[in-house]
Formats: structure tokens, sequence, C-alpha cells
């Protein structure tokens, strides 16, 4: 619909979790002449940020570097990362964690004064920040909104659904269409003019149809990058935690997550038996990697055909339950389990998209003006199986280097060019019937013939005529990501990190590549 009201600012930042305000934080500090603008679709604090538990990685503890995170990171993304943005992400870690500290973050200390350091999947020495036991989003999220707010020059506007980009006569960024649901004279569908715009705004997790990932995480950056012609790569590297609280098989939307940090203080797997099915796995047993850990707890899931597997963490203990992972434990109550004395259940649920929209090494994607960091973005760090915490790093690093060239290179102002791209949205009503199709046949395990039903099921919810509304815009949003998603899994004839092809179960080096998703003109992916 054409804009009922317009706005202009130098940059727009859209999302509000640790990428998108450190963005603006860092572009404000940057250049304060900039009128900056921070849109986000739920209030500030909505996003997967909120909900992070186990912490943020960088090698700050005594014997460890950046070279052996480097190293965990790579081995962790089974032959698929960007070696060199691994490389930036873990020497420059350090110092981006040591800034949050500055800026007011508490994480946990010992007694000592040290900073507490804990071990997840796949790291071989401590090296997880955390805050407030297994409350390390929802801390980093309170300094950097406290931070905002200290910089009242920083423009926010909540509640608002970035729709698409207004792009000039040069294919660059001129602007961005908002839906603003009711703040003040902002309200409805309106556009702002602008000359750079920082995609921030989270994952995916929404596709399917459970996902640890807040109801927000519909894809909506990615969608609206691939409309403007921007290349997304790896998007079917989508991450399913393996110890997702198990709530019974109707339970949909988001899940109780169960830190891997719990494993990385002692906990265990254990099949409906008692056996501790981890070892002989995988040399790190219980904190293997996450990919291996997720496939093994599904394989003992098909073998048993139980629906879940079993934690252990009794052995914890009362205090220490109630002192390291507060949050947890009053989750596990709140479901009627008590971890102190008894067995949680356990299964994979979707987690992380490794994939996005495709960035350098400053964040730039393939649209001049238009910067991608955080879960929307795929910086090459992550490659087929994010090493665990490294993905709250991945959105602080990122948006430093935007911050640190986007002031420098901004594009002159200009008028956005028409958009001759046929109208139409999917209703929101569609949404279930996608999710049951991605989840059992694109899901955590996946084969030829599955994928082709899911794009089959995909195809006929084509564009309708549904009521303008977020409900719509976001079933259109997570259609169009859940096409490229399942087209880029048909695509990796070969089983690697989080991507598991039942019909060809071995990693095969000839096709370790990167899929790109684009949209054609006449809209197909
Ligand atoms: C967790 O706490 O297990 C999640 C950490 C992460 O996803 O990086």
């Amino acid at each position: 619909p054409a804009p009922g009201w317009t706005t202009r600012a130098d940059v727009v930042v859209v999302g509000s979790g640790i990428a998108g305000l450190t963005a603006a934080l860092r572009i404000h500090a940057a250049d304060p002449s900039l009128h900056l603008l921070v849109v986000t679709k739920d209030v500030l604090n909505a996003g997967s940020t909120q909900w992070a538990q186990g912490g943020i990685a960088a090698a700050l503890g005594p014997g460890d570097t950046p070279g052996q995170h480097e190293h965990d990171t790579l081995v962790a993304g089974a032959g698929a990362c960007d070696v060199e943005a691994v490389r930036v992400l873990v020497t420059e870690g350090p110092d981006a964690v040591r800034e949050l500290i500055a800026l007011g973050t508490q994480f946990d200390h010992h007694p000592d004064g040290e900073l507490s350091l804990t071990r997840e999947g796949g790291h071989l020495r401590d090296r997880i920040a955390h805050a407030g036991g297994d409350a390390t989003g929802a801390e980093i999220q309170r300094a950097l909104i406290a931070a905002v707010e200290r910089a009242p020059e920083i423009e926010v506007i909540q509640h608002a659904l970035a729709v698409d980009l207004l792009r000039a006569a040069d294919g660059g960024v001129a602007g961005l269409t908002l839906h603003v649901l009711g703040e003040g004279q902002h309200d409805g569908v309106g556009a702002v003019h602008c000359r750079a715009v920082v995609l921030a705004s989270g994952g995916l997790g929404q596709v399917f149809s459970q996902s640890t990932n807040p109801s927000v995480a519909t894809g909506d950056g990615m969608a609206l990058a691939m409309r403007a012609g921007a290349r997304l790569r790896d998007l079917e590297f989508v991450q399913f935690h393996p110890t997702v609280m198990w709530l019974g098989p109707e339970s949909q939307g988001q899940q109780p997550l169960i830190s891997e940090a719990v494993r990385g203080e002692g906990a265990f797997l254990v099949d409906f038996g008692g056996a501790r099915f981890m070892q002989g796995e995988h040399e790190l047993a219980d904190l293997a990697p996450r990919d291996v850990v997720a496939k093994a707890i599904t394989r003992r899931m098909i073998e048993t055909g139980k629906p879940h597997m079993w934690l252990d963490a009794r052995h914890l203990g009362d205090e220490f339950w109630a002192r390291r992972f507060p949050t947890i434990l009053g989750v596990c109550r709140e479901h009627g389990v008590d971890p102190v004395t008894e067995l949680i259940p356990v299964a994979p649920a979707q987690h992380y998209a490794s994939g996005g929209v495709a960035t350098d090494l400053w964040g730039r994607t393939s649209v001049p003006g238009l910067y991608a960091t955080g879960e929307v973005a795929c910086s090459g760090v992550h490659g087929a199986n994010r090493l665990a915490s490294n993905s709250l790093l991945e959105g602080l690093v990122f948006s430093r280097r935007i911050a640190d060239v986007l002031p420098g290179e901004l594009r002159a102002w200009a008028d956005p060019v028409t958009d001759e791209r046929r109208e139409g949205l999917v209703s929101g009503e569609r949404r279930a019937e996608m999710q049951d199709v991605m989840t059992s046949r694109v899901g955590v395990l996946r084969q030829a013939d599955g994928i082709t039903e899911a794009l089959a099921v995909l195809g006929s919810l084509d564009h309708g005529d549904a009521e303008v509304g977020t409900a719509a815009w976001e079933t259109t949003n997570l259609l169009t990501v859940s096409t490229a998603l399942a087209e880029a899994a048909a695509l990796r004839t070969e089983t690697r990190g989080s991507h598991w092809r039942e019909d060809f179960p071995d990693r095969d080096d000839s096709r370790a590549g990167h899929v790109d998703s684009w949209l054609e003109a006449d809209g197909t992916v």
C-alpha cells in the first residue's frame, strides 16, 4: 500500500538485540551528527538476545587464545566457515566483550574477582562469560537499552515492522517502508527516506513448529533483503539445539531451552533405559559439538520409538541449581519437573540460522547501502554449524565493524524508483501448514522426496489477497525464507554440520562450496 506518512533519517537500524543496539550506539559514537533511527517490530527487548542463556564466547581466560577459539569454531563449522571472518571474530572478540563490560554489563565473577568462564559443546577451553547465572542475554539487553536511553539523540520507533527497502535507480538504498502499529505520529504504513539501512532483525525460528526463538523471529530481514535483490547464503544450515525441554507432542511455538552450560557443568544425557548414549559417540561425549549431540539424540529417539531423551542434572544439587541456573530451574518447575530430583525430558528443536544475508568482513551486503549483522547475516563465521555462544559475539563484533566503515561511505540522498513488483500477501491462517511441512520434511532429518513435498506445499501457498497486517507480512516473509531454505537443502546433496541428508549420509568435500539464494525478477527463488 502507498505510504501514509514519510520521515527522514541518515541511517535506519532494523532490530534491537545485541547486533542492532551495538550498531546504533557505535555509529552514534563514530559520528554524532548523523540522524539515527532504530526500528523494532515489538518492544526493544522482545528479540532473541533477551533469551540467550549460556553466554558469550571470547578468549578471555588464562591459557586461552584467539587461535584456540578459532580452531574450535572451525571444527564445529565442518569445513564451511570463512576463515578470515572467523579470525576477525576471535581476535576482536575479547575487546568487544570488555567494551560490553565497560558499558555496564554485569557478568558473573568468582569470589576472587576473576570473570567466571564456563564451557559448552565444542569448546576445548572455558571461555563462555555469563550473567545472572543463565540470564546472560537479558543482562546484555538491559545494559544496551540503558546505554541507548543515555543517548536520546538516537530515535527509536517500537512496534515497527520493516516491510521493504526503497531502492534508488542504481539499485542501492534510498529508504525503507515500515508498518507501525500505534506510535503517535508514525502510525500505519509509512516510508523513511534514508542513506543506509543496517539489518539486525534476527533469525527465522518460526519457520518451524518448535523453536527456542521468540515469536518475533519470522525471517523478516532475510525476506526483505531478498526482495531488495540481496544474496543470501548457507540457509540450509539450520541449527537444532539438542536439549530443548520436551513439553508433549502438541506443544508448538517457542519452547524452553536447557542451556548447554548445564552439560558444561556436568549434566549428561541418558535414554529411557538409563544408558549414557553420548559416551563412545564422540571424544567430548555430552559436550560434543551441537550437531553431533542433536543427531545422537534423534537417532536414539528413532531407534527406541520414544519422543524424547532425558537430561540428568540431579547431582548438581539444590544450591548449585539455584545459584547457577535460576532461570532454567524456574522454567522446569513451572512445567512440573524438578531437575534437582528428576530427569528433564529433552529433544532437539530449531535454535539458530547459521546462514542469512551474505556480507563481507565489514557487514556490507550485495546491495549498496544495505548492511547486515547478527543472526540475519551470514558473515561466514558459523559455517555448517555455529559453535555455542558465538552468536552474541558475532553481533557485537560485526556491528562494531559496520560502525567503523559506514559513516565514511554513506551514500548521497537518492530518490526511490517505483516498485514494479506485483502485490499480494499470504494469509496468516496458512502459517501452521507451512511450519508443519518445514518441520517434518526440512527439519533435523532431510531427504530429497521430503524436500520436494515441502516445496510443493509451499508452492501452493501462493501470494494472495490477505488483509494487510503483521500476520500477513510475517507469513509472507516466512514463505519466502522457507522456500529459499528448502531449495538450498535440496541442492546440498551431502551431510555436513547441521544439514543432515538421510539419502546422502556422508560429507562430500567436492560439494563444500556455498549455496546462495536470491529472488528472480518474476519473484521465484
Ligand atoms: C545455550 O545456552 O545452550 C545456547 C548457547 C548458544 O546457542 O550459543
